[in-house]
Formats: C-alpha cells, sequence, structure tokens
C-alpha cells in the first residue's frame, strides 16, 4: 500500500520546521548509502548533531510519530534515525531498494516501511518525484509540504533529477510489529471501518465490542 497522508506538519510547525532547515549544515549523501545505492545516490544530508539539527528532528519525529493515521497503517514497533535530505538542480537518487536494517540510537531496525515527508512546495522545483514502483506499477509522488508518503520499503524506488529550484525532504523508516505488508492493510482497514462505525454504534455496544475483540486478536495473530 502506498499511503499519502496530508499535514502531518500544520502550517504552523512547517513555519517553524522552515526556519530551522535554514540553519543546518549540509554534507554528501552518499556517505550513508548502501553500497549498490552509493552509485545512483546525489544529494546533500543535513547534520543533524547541531542544536538547530537536533531541535528540528525532535519536532519531525513527534509530528511523524504521533500521527494517527501513521500508527494505524504502519503498527509501529521502531523508528529509525530520520535523515534530511537536500536536492539540488542535477540531483537525485536512482533506482535503488532501501537497506534491510536502519540505525536508531545505539541499535538498528528491520525496514518494513520508508517515508518520505515532503518539506518543500512542488512549485520550489521542478523534477525530482519520488518514483515508487509498486504492483507492477510506477507511480510518480510529489505532494504539498508537510504531507507524507508511507510505503512499503520492499518496493524498487528513485528520485528523478531535480531540473531546476531545490527540493528538501525528510525520510524514515520503521520496524513494523506486524512484518508482511498485507497483514498491515488488513489492519488498517479494520481501523478505518472501525472509525466509521463508532460514529453510529456505541463504544459499549455488542457490534464495536466485537470488533474490537477481532482486531486485538488479529493483531495478536499478526505480530
Ligand atoms: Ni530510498
Amino acid at each position: 500500500m502506498l499511503l499519502p497522508i496530508a499535514n502531518v506538519l500544520d502550517s504552523a510547525k512547517l513555519a517553524e520546521a522552515q526556519e530551522m532547515l535554514a540553519l543546518l549544515t549540509w554534507r554528501d549523501g552518499a556517505e550513508t548509502a548502501g553500497k549498490t545505492a552509493r552509485e545512483v545516490k546525489r544529494n546533500l544530508q543535513a547534520d543533524l548533531s547541531t542544536r538547530s539539527g537536533a531541535k528540528l528532528k525532535t519536532l519531525l519525529n513527534s509530528a511523524v510519530q504521533q500521527h494517527p493515521t501513521v500508527k494505524a497503517a504502519a503498527q509501529p514497533r521502531q523508528f529509525s534515525k530520520l535523515l534530511l535530505s537536500k536536492t539540488e538542480t542535477g540531483g537525485g537518487y536512482g533506482l535503488h531498494v532501501d537497506n534491510s536494517y536502519m540505525p536508531t540510537g545505539n541499535s538498528e531496525i528491520r525496514t518494513d516501511l520508508s517515508f518520505t515527508l515532503f518539506l518543500s512546495p512542488p512549485d520550489a522545483y521542478e523534477g525530482g518525484e519520488l518514483e515508487i514502483q509498486h504492483a507492477g506499477q510506477a507511480f510518480s509522488i510529489k505532494l504539498a509540504a508537510g504531507d507524507l508518503i508511507l510505503y512499503p520499503s520492499t518496493n524498487l524506488h528513485q528520485v528523478k533529477p531535480v531540473q531546476s529550484g531545490t527540493r528538501l525532504v525528510c525520510v524514515g523508516w520503521i520496524e513494523s510489529r506486524v512484518k508482511r505488508s498485507e497483514d498491515r492493510e488488513l489492519l488498517y482497514e479494520l481501523s478505518t471501518l472501525k472509525a466509521a462505525l463508532a460514529q453510529q454504534y456505541p463504544a459499549q455496544s455488542p457490534e464495536m465490542l466485537k470488533l474490537s475483540r477481532i482486531q486485538g486478536n488479529l493483531k495478536r495473530r499478526f505480530s
């Protein structure tokens, strides 16, 4: 499932993030790529160990990790460290699959889901679409600033060359409690159904209790 999620950063948080972005220092993104990805990665990555970097990291982490749709669709167990990526004219990131493991704190996570949170508006750059190969098709994705796309880390994807302007995004990875993408999708559908039915049925009704039991037991079975 490729899931776009709107307004992960509201306009106030986005403005705050963009202010801090201007204060960051950047280095060659190839330093953090895997062996094969290194050859196709042409971008810059922010140093998040500075004071503004750390502040921005906290803001972005809490916006992504607390988002109810991210929680429902990803069933997160752990999040990786975030990367902030800047791609300028001529830059891009050729077709690749993300590393199977990514660092978090002193350890690493298995990457089940990848996300890209767009930080610059689509009219700030030409090209630079995130193209994800999914179910035999290529999906081209360029979202509004503050919006996020969530997709399985198992998919090949690329960032098309930026023809002009600057593309700023935040990327990260999630280890899910539910390893299989199909199982996560079922749980997500069930959670949206539950939210819809909650408009009609009281929380303590037999229908809602039964649905909660099914949902809880599927989570146990899938994890
Ligand atoms: Ni990637």
